[in-house]
């Protein structure tokens, strides 16, 4: 059974936050941010929330696919950021499309979170049990970030993205003679490294608790992150993980159109392009305008190049994402 991406959609909040802006904020400068992470401005909710924004982008990938909310079967999203705990943002999402029919349930794998949302949809289709899936990576960082700390505030941005994944045709063929569909998928988690990209929740404090966990002082309830060893996991990991999944394909790396990352960092999408001998031009980066946005940045840039024409039936693309957990994955899929 062949699975593809047949719509995408993207929402970000209208207010646009440079790096000026956040040089009269904190210690920093324009410079410094554009040299260690080619950030340039960040989208910041001026209110617009996780719910909101994923059922925006939500709403775009259906009209792109031509699909109506009522014939949604799966809606995953994807967030480390919701406004509840419960309900569910998915089940926000899903009263706001009014998609009646369909399951929905958040995941949290951070900045993987989209390409797990793609691999678990994946699962359920090819088993039968859906036929199709609304997945969203959506999340307002804003609320998370300690606007004091000028390591980790510089970095983040708000937004949403989302796809429309369905079955196709065993034999959808496209004219270069590439079957449209997901050709391969690897994913890992590495819990043993999770505390370098942590935020704290609330902890156990009933009142029968026997014991209540000491504070950690290294856990904060905000993004708390150790940059070096963050930037060393995904150098080594991503194009590790790319190549395992182009292996699992029979691919090599020239037969890839376009690479599109976890946009993180300027220079650890160079850095994996480098370690994989691919060209540059390869990766499209739309951080320098949105920043980091965890889980939605896959799905924000891959809404773009849609709309914009840079995706062609028949394109050859690694989805490759890495973030807190440890976590990372990658997928290659013709686009159809
Ligand atoms: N402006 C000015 N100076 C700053 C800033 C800032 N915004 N942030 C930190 N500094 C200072 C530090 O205080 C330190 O000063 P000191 O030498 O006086 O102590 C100096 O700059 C160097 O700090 P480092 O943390 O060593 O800076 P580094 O060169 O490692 O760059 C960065 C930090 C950009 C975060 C880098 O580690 C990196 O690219 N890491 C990858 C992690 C990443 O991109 N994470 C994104 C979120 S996680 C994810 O999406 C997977």
């Amino acid at each position: 059974m062949a699975i593809k991406i047949s719509g995408t959609g993207s929402a970000l909040p209208k207010q646009s936050i440079t790096n000026d802006d956040m040089a009269r904020l904190v210690e920093t400068s324009d410079e410094w941010i554009r040299q260690r992470t080619g950030i340039a401005q960040r989208r910041i909710s001026a209110g617009e929330t996780v719910a909101a924004l994923a059922a925006k982008a939500c709403g775009m990938a259906l009209e792109n696919a031509g699909v109506s909310a009522q014939e949604v079967d799966l809606i995953l999203v994807a967030t480390c950021s919701p406004e509840l705990l419960l309900p569910c943002c998915a089940c926000q999402v899903q009263g706001l499309l009014g998609a009646k029919r369909a399951v929905a349930f958040d995941l949290n794998a951070a900045c993987s979170g989209f390409l797990f949302a793609l691999n678990t949809a994946y699962a359920y289709i090819e088993t039968g049990m859906y036929r199709n899936a609304l997945i969203v990576g959506s999340e307002v960082l804003s609320k998370l970030v300690d606007w004091s700390d000028r390591s980790t505030c510089v970095l983040f941005g708000d937004g949403a993205g989302a796809a429309f994944v369905e079955k196709t045709n065993d034999n959808e063929v496209c004219s270069n003679g590439r079957h449209v569909g997901i050709e391969s998928m690897v994913q890992g988690s590495d819990g043993t490294k999770g505390m370098v990209l942590s935020c704290k929740e609330r902890t156990v404090s009933n009142p029968f608790a026997v014991s209540v966990p000491e504070e950690d002082e290294d856990i904060s309830s905000y993004i708390k992150m150790d940059g070096q060893e963050v930037y060393k996991f995904a150098t080594r990991q991503v194009p590790s993980c790319i190549q395992a999944a182009l292996d699992q394909a029979g691919l090599c790396v020239e037969e890839i159109d376009l690479f599109v990352l976890h946009q993180a960092n300027v220079r650890i999408i160079e850095s994996v392009a480098k370690r994989l001998k691919a060209d540059i031009s390869k990766f499209p980066m739309n951080l320098e305008r949105v920043g980091n946005m965890s889980s939605a940045t896959i799905p924000v840039l891959l809404d773009e190049l849609n709309r914009s024409g840079r995706l062609h039936r028949g394109d050859r693309i690694v989805l490759s994402g890495f973030g807190a957990g440890l976590t990372y994955g990658a997928s290659v899929l013709v686009w159809g």
